[in-house]
């Protein structure tokens, strides 16, 4: 019987143990303090930096939200980051991606203290997690582990397909199944033949955003199938890359889009900005 991985009912359990922290620092008069900052305006984007701030408030943890034009200039944004560098009242940061063409990406991440790098992009938290000795997890990775151990997937000596290379998701996410003891292949979209090595995946792991891109031949018998794309149809619909209907009967385990890896990540960036102050304080 394929078992479906509800992300969502796992994340509440967690969200439920989170709110139990925030309340306990609470009591010590420490409020823990969450700064997320929106260039531009991506629909996207919008979207998910409102779902943070809702579960913020669910947990109470305070949060706030410096939008900024999509014509900041690197300075002004800078500027800001130094701010809440600064604040003692802001335990995490969060820059959200994808930033206007004229920012340099890189450079705003480097620039974000590592104490409160809740999304760990900055080059030292990433350094820490690749050899295993990580403050903070990035969270869309973090959430999917947290998935793994609710459900008691073993990860040990397992083949791992990851379909996406990015510096959020596949890449990391590479990083700590391989901590983990993982044998893991990260493929693109340049691979060549990828159905070959999809297809002897015990666990594949999608994040292309490409509807449908993973079929049912592309999957082993029994494999665990995990869908980070998130993508709408042509009626608007959310969906993830995998064919979910004819891949659910081949699957062992399996995420459903919406409500899969999706309210794992924010439940993640939740544990981040406790831990965070934690450290702080
Ligand atoms: N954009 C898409 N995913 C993320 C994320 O996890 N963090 C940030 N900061 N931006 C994103």
């Amino acid at each position: 019987m394929t078992k479906i991985i509800d992300g969502k009912k796992i994340s509440e359990e967690i969200k439920k143990k989170l709110k139990g922290e925030v309340l306990a620092l609470s009591k010590k008069g420490i409020v823990p303090g969450l700064a997320v900052i929106l260039v531009g305006n991506n629909n996207a984007s919008q979207v998910y930096v409102k779902n943070k701030e809702r579960v913020s408030k669910e947990i109470g943890i305070n949060s706030q939200i410096v939008r900024m034009s999509a014509k900041t200039s690197q300075k002004e944004l800078e500027k800001i980051i130094l701010q809440l560098n600064a604040n003692e009242k802001i335990h995490g940061i969060l820059v959200q991606m994808p930033l206007p063409d004229n920012i340099d990406t890189k450079k705003i991440s480097s620039m974000v203290n590592p104490k409160k790098d809740v999304d760990c992009f900055h080059p030292e938290n990433i350094g820490r997690m690749m050899i295993g000795d990580a403050s903070f997890l990035p969270c869309t990775p973090a959430g999917i582990l947290e998935l793994f151990k609710k459900t008691k997937i073993e990860i040990e000596g397992k083949d791992v397909v990851i379909i996406g290379r990015s510096n959020i998701v596949g890449k990391p996410l590479a990083i700590m199944l391989i901590n983990l003891g993982a044998t893991v292949t990260v493929c693109n979209s340049r691979t060549k033949n990828l159905q070959k090595l999809s297809s002897q995946a015990d666990i594949l792991i999608s994040a292309t955003g490409c509807a449908k891109i993973i079929s049912a031949n592309m999957v082993k018998q029994d494999a665990v199938i995990i869908d980070i794309g998130i993508s709408r149809n042509a009626k608007g619909v959310l969906v993830g890359d995998v064919d979910y209907a004819n891949v659910y009967n081949k699957a062992s385990h399996i995420t459903p889009v919406p409500g899969g890896v999706g309210p794992m990540t924010i439940a993640m960036l939740m544990k981040n900005v406790i831990l965070a102050t934690k450290n702080q304080i």
